[in-house]
């Protein structure tokens, strides 16, 4: 029982993490520019400026609660001596003929990749879009062509021109649906016939929890947080509205991000807690694949008083542009219960709760649990009934690079094929319609909720530190073979 002929075996990376060439090419500078590096155990910050008094400083990117604000006057600023690990990234920028070698020397059938909006329209709302930018990734997704990698190009991926969160104050500002609009319209018309499948906006539920990141937010409020992803919401079925005109071949998809949760006890209250911590994640794709707002959204919003900024169209345009597939990203499960006394509490981005017995975690907590995709995708396709893909899913690891230029990455083939396997039974024993699989990130990259190099993914090694410092030259890894072999024998030969 192996996986489907036309299965799209690949792996991905976005601009911010893996790009570089941050003021390149008539790029812009992006919110994801302003971020400094930091730990599991000290988190990124923003760095800031006051324009009228000239004082600079930065606050906490922190996860879930906000602890900082922005001060008063403060805008978010590239300051001269801080050092960002996101500027030259993996530089991909210049190595992209390489790179994509490579994964054509995989076999990839998909390569996701995000483009970075601000390399296209640099202060997010110029009246014409930057040829020069528009050029390098038609070099790219070229390249692509070459090895007969489909790409899979994500339109916003944690990042946002800075010029939107400045001017307009980020997504809560209805104006940025329009200036999205044109932003996806200029880039699938410019790249058609090169670029197929798109996704809009990365872990469009990242909004909940990191305003600034995935929304260009410094306003952190519960109302600016629910007029963003409505504004989202309302962009994403204009993009899959206007995609189908300009090509009903074109697939337009949501990117979710989606963890199992498993109740540390059998307590009634456990359940309740699972159920409503689910529901904090579904309401994302229950609007933008289901096709509307759920009633316990709307109870929650009544309750706590939040009104959008909304109108009849809105409803309309979600209800019949709902996405055409649904993307997510699943690492592993989180185990949660209103009892944590009972276990070790463990955080680190998505993966939220107390300490699951059964599973092994890593130097940054996350767990390697080989039931989660098929739990996953059970759920997924039994709500929504549509075609699923799954965009992300790995394990960052602290790799060494032996003198002899090899990477023995064990533990990331053991966890690779525990997850392929999971993934091989949603399909062949539940019958789940799943159209790929996307390893994350099949290059090293910058982690995006810590900043550092070192919490590494790749099938390839970057040579690079968390300061930047290294020859970037580029190392297959053990796992580069293995996973070559799981492409080549469709899912098969998973030894
Ligand atoms: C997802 C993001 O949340 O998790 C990626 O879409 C990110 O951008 C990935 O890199 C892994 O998280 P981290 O914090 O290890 O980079």
């Amino acid at each position: 029982m192996g996986f489907p002929k036309n299965f799209m075996w690949g792996g991905g990376v976005s601009a911010n993490q893996f790009e570089g060439g941050w003021n390149e090419g008539g790029k812009g500078i992006s919110t994801s520019d302003t971020m400094t590096a930091g730990s599991h155990t000290s988190p990124r910050r923003i760095t800031w400026k006051n324009i009228s008094t000239g004082k600079v400083g930065s606050v906490e990117l922190s996860f879930g609660n906000k602890k900082e604000f922005l001060p008063e006057g403060a805008i978010p600023t590239v300051l001269e001596h801080e050092y960002y690990p996101t500027h030259i990234a993996s530089d991909f920028y210049h190595h992209y003929k390489d790179d994509i070698a490579l994964l054509g020397e995989m076999g990839f059938k998909t390569f996701r990749l995000s483009i970075n909006w601000a390399r296209i329209f640099p202060n997010g709302d110029d009246c014409e879009p930057n040829e020069e930018g528009l050029k390098f990734y038609d070099s790219v997704f070229d390249e692509c062509k070459k090895y007969g990698i489909e790409p899979l190009v994500t339109l916003s991926h944690y990042e946002t021109p800075l010029n939107l969160t400045i001017k307009y104050g980020g997504w809560k500002n209805r104006e940025c649906i329009s200036i999205f609009e044109k932003y996806a319209k200029t880039v699938i018309e410019r790249y058609l016939g090169k670029v197929k499948y798109y996704l809009t906006f990365n872990e469009i539920n990242a909004m909940g929890m990191m305003p600034y990141m995935a929304g260009g937010l410094i306003d952190f409020s519960e109302q600016a947080k629910a007029q963003g992803v409505h504004n989202q919401f309302v962009a994403s079925a204009k993009v899959v509205k206007l995609a189908h005109e300009i090509s009903p071949e074109i697939k337009v998809g949501q990117m979710l991000a989606y963890t199992p949760i498993y109740t540390y006890t059998c307590d009634p209250l456990d359940q309740i807690l699972a159920l409503e911590t689910m529901q904090k994640t579904l309401f994302y794709s229950d609007v933008q694949t289901g096709g509307a707002y759920p009633k316990y959204k709307l109870k929650e919003y009544e309750r706590n008083g939040i009104k959008l900024d909304d109108c009849d169209e809105d409803y309309e345009l979600i209800k019949k542009y709902s996405s055409d597939f649904l993307a997510f990203s699943c690492y592993c499960s989180s185990t949660i219960t209103t009892h944590n006394e009972l276990s070790e509490n463990i955080a680190g981005n998505f993966s939220m709760g107390v300490k699951n017995p059964y599973m092994k975690t890593n130097e940054w907590g996350w767990a390697t649990d080989p039931a989660c995709l098929r739990v996953a995708l059970n759920s997924l396709y039994n709500l929504y009934h549509k075609p699923l893909w799954i965009v992300e899913n790995g394990i960052g690891w602290d790799d060494k690079l032996e003198s002899d230029g090899s990477i023995h990455d064990s533990y990331r083939i053991d966890y690779l094929r525990q997850n392929i396997q999971s993934m091989n039974d949603a399909i062949n024993i539940d019958g789940v319609e799943l159209m790929g699989y996307s390893m994350w990130g099949c290059f090293d990259l910058i982690s995006s909720g810590t900043g550092e190099m070192k919490k590494r993914y790749g099938f390839v090694y970057i040579d690079r530190d968390d300061k930047g410092k290294g020859s970037y030259n580029r190392y297959r890894k053990d796992s580069f073979y293995w996973y070559k072999k799981v492409i080549s024998s469709d899912g098969v030969d998973l030894e």
